[in-house]
C-alpha cells in the first residue's frame, strides 16, 4: 500500500522501514501534522499514519476519503483524536497499535513518581552547580505507601505489579475491575475513597467524554493535602488550571505529567528558541514541584519496534481481508 506517514520524526521513520524491510509497502515521510491545512498531501496514497496529534476530526476524514484513503493506520494505542462515527460512516476503516509496550509507559511513570519523590530534577541541577546541601529535597519511603491507580488495563496492570513490588499498598479504579489486577494486590474501590486515601494518584484511563476532567477542582479537593499525582495517560483528563490552583495552595504536593491537555502545539518539537506562547504550561513550568516530559512515555527502543511491526501487520491485513489487523469501530465508544 501507498502511506502517507504524518508527523513523522527521524526514528519513525528508522523503525518502520526496518519492519517493512520485505518492502510491501511504499512509506512516504511527511514532519507535518496531519490537520485540514495539511490533507492534501495524503494525495496520491491509499492509507494514512498517523499519530497522536493529527487531527482525524469528521472534517479531515471526509477529505481523506474524497482524496481516496481507505485505510488510517494509528501509530499509538489512543483513539481519542478520531471522530470514530465519522469515520464509519465513511467507510474508512482505522486500525490501532492496541499493546505495544505497556511496561514502557508504566516504568516511565515509576519514574516520574521516583524524580519527584525524590527530587532528582532538583539534585541534578544542584550538584552540577556544585551545591550539595540536601535542604529542600526530603522524600518519603514509598514502601507502606497507598497508591491509587485509575484505569487498570494494561499499563496500569503493569503500574501496580512495579508498585506491590516497592511494597505499597494499591487502591484501583476501575469500571471494569479485572480479577488479575486484584491477584496482582490491588484493592478496587470507589473513585472517591481512592482520592481520599491514595498518597500518590496515577492515571491510566483512556480519554472519553467520562474521563475527560476527571480530575478537576472537586476531585482535587478530595484528594490528601500534599498527594502527588501523576498522569501519563491523556492530558485532558486533568484540568490543568485546577491543579495549578490546587499547587499554589499547597493542597496538591506534586504534579508529574507526560501529556498535557494543549500539547498538539508543543510537544514532538524544538520549541527551545522561541518564546512560549502557552501561559497555562509556562506556569507550570515554574513549580519545583511538578516534573513535566513531553510525550516519551512510550519511548523506548521495544515499543517503536513494537509500534512498527503491528502497523505494517495493520496494513498488511487490510491488503489482504479488506480490514486492518487490529481495527478500532464506533462501538469502543460506548
Ligand atoms: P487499556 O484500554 O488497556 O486500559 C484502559 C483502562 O481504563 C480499561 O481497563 C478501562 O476499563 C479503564 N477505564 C475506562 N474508563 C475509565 C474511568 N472512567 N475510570 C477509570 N478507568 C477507566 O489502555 P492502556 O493500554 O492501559 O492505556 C491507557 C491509556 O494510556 C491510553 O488510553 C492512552 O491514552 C495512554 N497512553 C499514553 C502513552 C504515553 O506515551 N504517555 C502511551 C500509550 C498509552
Amino acid at each position: 500500500m501507498r502511506v502517507a506517514v504524518f508527523s513523522t520524526q527521524p526514528y519513525d521513520q528508522r523503525f518502520l522501514d526496518a519492519a517493512n524491510a520485505a518492502g510491501r509497502h511504499v512509506f512516504t515521510y511527511l514532519p507535518a501534522r496531519l490537520e485540514a491545512s495539511t490533507v492534501a498531501t495524503a494525495d496520491g496514497h491509499d492509507a494514512v499514519c498517523a499519530f497522536v496529534n493529527d487531527r482525524l476530526d469528521a472534517d479531515v476524514l471526509a477529505a481523506l476519503r474524497s482524496r481516496g484513503i481507505r485505510l488510517v493506520v494509528l501509530r499509538c494505542a489512543g483513539f481519542n483524536h478520531v471522530d470514530l462515527a465519522a469515520a464509519a460512516s465513511l467507510g474508512l476503516a482505522v486500525g490501532r497499535v492496541p499493546e505495544y509496550s505497556p511496561h514502557a509507559v508504566a516504568e516511565h511513570t515509576v519514574a516520574l513518581v521516583l524524580a519527584l519523590n525524590r527530587k532528582i530534577h532538583r539534585a541534578y541541577a544542584r550538584v552540577r552547580e556544585g551545591n550539595f546541601a540536601l535542604d529542600g529535597l526530603l522524600g518519603f519511603d514509598l514502601h507502606g505507601r497507598t497508591v491509587g491507580v485509575v484505569g487498570t488495563g494494561k499499563i496500569g496492570l503493569c503500574f501496580v505489579r512495579i508498585m506491590r513490588g516497592f511494597g505499597c499498598e494499591v487502591l484501583a479504579h476501575d469500571p471494569a475491575p479485572d480479577p488479575v489486577c486484584e491477584a496482582a494486590g490491588a484493592r478496587y474501590v470507589p473513585l472517591a475513597e481512592l482520592l481520599a486515601r491514595s498518597d500518590i494518584i496515577s492515571l491510566h484511563c483512556p480519554l472519553t467524554p467520562q474521563t475527560h476532567h476527571l480530575i478537576d477542582a472537586a476531585a482535587l479537593s478530595r484528594m490528601k493535602r500534599g498527594a502527588m499525582l501523576v498522569n501519563t495517560s491523556r492530558g485532558a483528563v486533568v484540568d490543568t488550571r485546577a491543579v495549578i490552583a490546587a499547587l499554589k495552595s499547597g493542597a496538591l504536593g506534586s504534579l508529574g505529567i507526560d501529556v498535557y491537555e494543549e500539547e498538539a502545539d508543543l510537544f514532538f518539537r524544538d520549541l527551545s528558541a522561541e518564546v512560549l506562547r502557552d501561559d497555562v504550561f509556562a506556569r507550570l513550568l515554574t513549580f519545583p514541584n511538578v516534573v513535566v516530559t513531553g510525550h516519551q512515555a512510550f519511548f523506548t527502543h521495544d515499543a517503536l519496534a513494537a509500534i512498527a511491526a503491528a502497523t505494517v501487520a495493520n496494513l498488511d491485513a487490510f491488503e489482504t481481508t479488506g480490514q486492518p489487523r487490529h481495527p478500532v469501530s464506533v462501538d469502543r465508544l460506548a
